[in-house]
């Protein structure tokens, strides 16, 4: 693999073997220091031109635990606030020597743009509203290790379905292992139209006792989407709902979480949460993705 820019750019077999090799990871990452050279010597720079906790933060350690040297620009630091051009930030980075990027910006395009820029591998860590390929990759891995198998999951991503790049990748990965999709919101935040296979309701209720996944989203006021007032009513998780889901049913959500909007506080510290497994599982999914591109350094 040279970048990861979008989901559709990994075959099947290539998605597998992430996920297993994101597992393998995981079960070293009980070891203290760097648990694989295979990044020895090389350097990951993360530009992230919008806000971000985990994503950086496991990008970051997974680099560090492959080997490489880390470079991180955020956009409140930078020289673009005197001015200078993104391209001319991206390839002054480029031009101290990296041999990854790690790029997040809120213009759709932008991860591809740089490797066009640089000629350098891209990790495509969140662009606008279309993408964020290692926070799809890292939820199959932890269905995965949930579940044993992502095939046969019912999949319910509710809420601002429409604006959120990570839907646009779990569309990309679930189905392709085996699962059934569907994206449950109001009208006003549903795409214009779903990707193939996947349904699409607003009525959470007629279908809540039916699904093994809920993967609740963040409205993203930041990119224009109004919650209206009946929107917690309507699609909240709350103790009420999250006893009418299956027995092995599970709650999902990528954070940054808003408690009392999407997801009330005991469902998000619930029995049922998976969202800090979902974290614990960023850290091995990275190295996945770096390591595979590191190999081919
Ligand atoms: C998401 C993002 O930035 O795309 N968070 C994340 O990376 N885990 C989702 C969001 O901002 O709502």
């Amino acid at each position: 693999m040279k970048s990861l820019l979008s989901c559709s750019d990994l075959g099947t077999d290539e998605l597998q073997s992430l996920i297993a090799d994101a597992g393998s990871y995981r079960a070293l990452l009980s070891e203290a220091g760097t648990v694989d050279r295979v990044l020895d010597g090389r350097v990951v720079a993360n530009l992230f031109f919008e806000p971000s906790t985990r994503t950086r933060l496991s990008f970051e350690l997974a680099s560090k635990r492959l080997g490489a040297h880390v470079l991180t620009h955020l956009t409140e630091a930078s020289s673009e606030l005197k001015g200078e051009s993104l391209k001319d930030t991206v390839l002054t980075i480029a031009a101290i020597g990296v041999d990854i990027f790690v790029v997040r910006h809120g213009t759709e395009g932008m991860p591809a743009q740089v490797h066009e820029w640089t000629g350098t591998p891209v990790v495509n860590g969140g662009d606008g509203a279309s993408e964020h390929p290692t926070q799809g990759l890292l939820d199959a891995v932890t269905l995965t290790s949930r579940f044993g198998s992502v095939e046969g999951l019912r999949v319910g991503v509710v809420g601002d379905v429409g604006h959120s790049r990570v839907a646009g990748s779990l569309s990309k990965v679930l189905p392709r292992l085996g699962a059934e999709l569907s994206y449950i919101g109001p009208e006003g935040l549903l795409p214009d139209s779903a990707p193939d296979g996947v349904v699409m309701s607003s009525d959470l209720d007629a279908v809540l006792g039916e699904l093994d996944v809920v993967y609740l989203l963040r409205v993203q006021r930041e990119r224009g989407a109004l919650a209206g007032d009946d929107y917690q009513e309507r699609f909240g998780m709350n103790s009420a709902r999250a006893v009418r889901m299956r027995p092995e049913a599970v709650i999902m959500h990528p954070g940054p979480m808003n408690r009392g909007v999407e997801i009330e506080p005991e469902v998000a510290d619930g029995a049922r949460s998976l969202i800090l497994s979902q974290v614990r599982h960023g850290v091995p999914t990275r190295m996945a993705v770096l390591a595979a591109i590191g190999g081919t350094l």
